[in-house]
């Protein structure tokens, strides 16, 4: 048996460049993993049954639940269909949250039965199957800090941010945001404005790998923080408004924003001490809004195997 842990990440940046052929938005994206992690358990049946469990009952553990898609996807590809294995997951990351827990989940199936499995894929071939399940499944493979562009899945290595930075997410426990919705309602608003081409869309990836706060030499700069969902979600969802209004109001945050495609949002804080800090002092307007909240370092990697 092993445990393998599965980071939620967060946007440092999140840019809508335009449509493309297939009906995916063309994104600009800086992913970051951070240290509020789900923990699966594989056990090795080789009885050609995948089955999952949840402590969390409000998870669905049907064949919609990319663990098991991506459990099925690995299998099929091995040729072996003999191969089976029970799985348990302990959820930690809010669901529906634009933090990439489910599709964590997923990339941390594909790392553990390949190693139960003995299938030796390497983590570039286990890159591939994610993207045909999701597009934030590939950047969860190896996490850390990441440039994604595409829909998601083409992944540019950056150096790790080295400030010892900390996120404090605030999360409305009874409200989620649908992908799909979020980018339909994109579209409706902002088309008019889409980049219209590859060439335009490059201009843009070009821009991106070039700002400062990326920069190793310029380390001391924070991440400014963008997310051009933010504005399409917020104005229809309050607990979007509340949470980066609570946020926008601390002491010694360096930059607000929201998460993905919502309703999570996070502010960037110097180190886990302030960001503790401020969750506590912010604690019983929290608690009167009825929101959820989490400290947070980042992590350096992904989804990994516990020894
Ligand atoms: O790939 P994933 O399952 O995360 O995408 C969910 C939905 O979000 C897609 O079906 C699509 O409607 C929308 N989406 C998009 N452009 C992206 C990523 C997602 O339009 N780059």
């Amino acid at each position: 048996m092993i445990t393998v842990t599965a980071p939620a990440k967060v946007n440092l940046h999140l840019e809508v460049l335009g449509l493309r052929s297939d009906g995916f938005h063309e994104l600009a994206m800086v992913m970051q993993s951070i240290d509020l992690e789900d923990r699966l358990r594989f056990q090795n049946t080789a009885d050609a049954q995948l089955s999952l469990t949840c402590d969390d009952a409000s998870l669905s553990v049907g064949d919609d639940n990319l663990i098991l898609r991506a459990a099925q996807l690995l299998r099929d590809r091995s040729g072996f269909s003999e191969l089976g294995a029970s799985i348990h997951l302990e959820k930690r990351i809010p669901i529906g949250a634009g933090l990439a827990g489910g599709s964590s989940d997923g990339a941390a199936a594909l790392v553990g039965l390949n190693a139960i499995w003995g299938l030796g894929h390497s983590p570039a071939d286990l890159e591939r199957m994610a993207a045909e399940l999701g597009s934030d499944m590939p950047f969860c493979v190896a996490g850390g800090c990441q440039l994604c562009f595409g829909r998601g899945e083409k992944l540019e290595a950056v150096p790790p941010i080295t400030q010892p930075l900390a996120v404090l997410l605030v999360k409305d426990p009874t409200v989620s945001v649908s992908t799909p919705w979020a980018y339909k309602r994109c579209r409706e608003l902002n088309q008019s404005n889409y980049l219209a081409d590859e060439a335009e869309f490059e201009q843009r990836r070009q821009a991106l790998r070039r700002v400062d706060w990326l920069n190793p030499l310029r380390s001391e700069l924070p991440p400014p923080l963008h997310n051009d969902l933010q504005e399409v979600v917020a104005p229809e969802t309050s607990a979007v408004r509340l949470a980066l209004d609570l946020l926008n109001n601390v002491p010694h945050r360096l930059a607000v924003a929201m998460s993905g495609s919502g309703p999570s949002c996070f502010a960037l804080f110097p180190d886990l001490e302030s960001c503790c800090q401020a969750q506590d002092q912010l604690s019983p307007q929290l608690d009167r809004a009825g929101l959820k909240a989490w400290s947070c370092a980042l992590r350096h990697d992904g989804v990994r195997i516990e020894a």
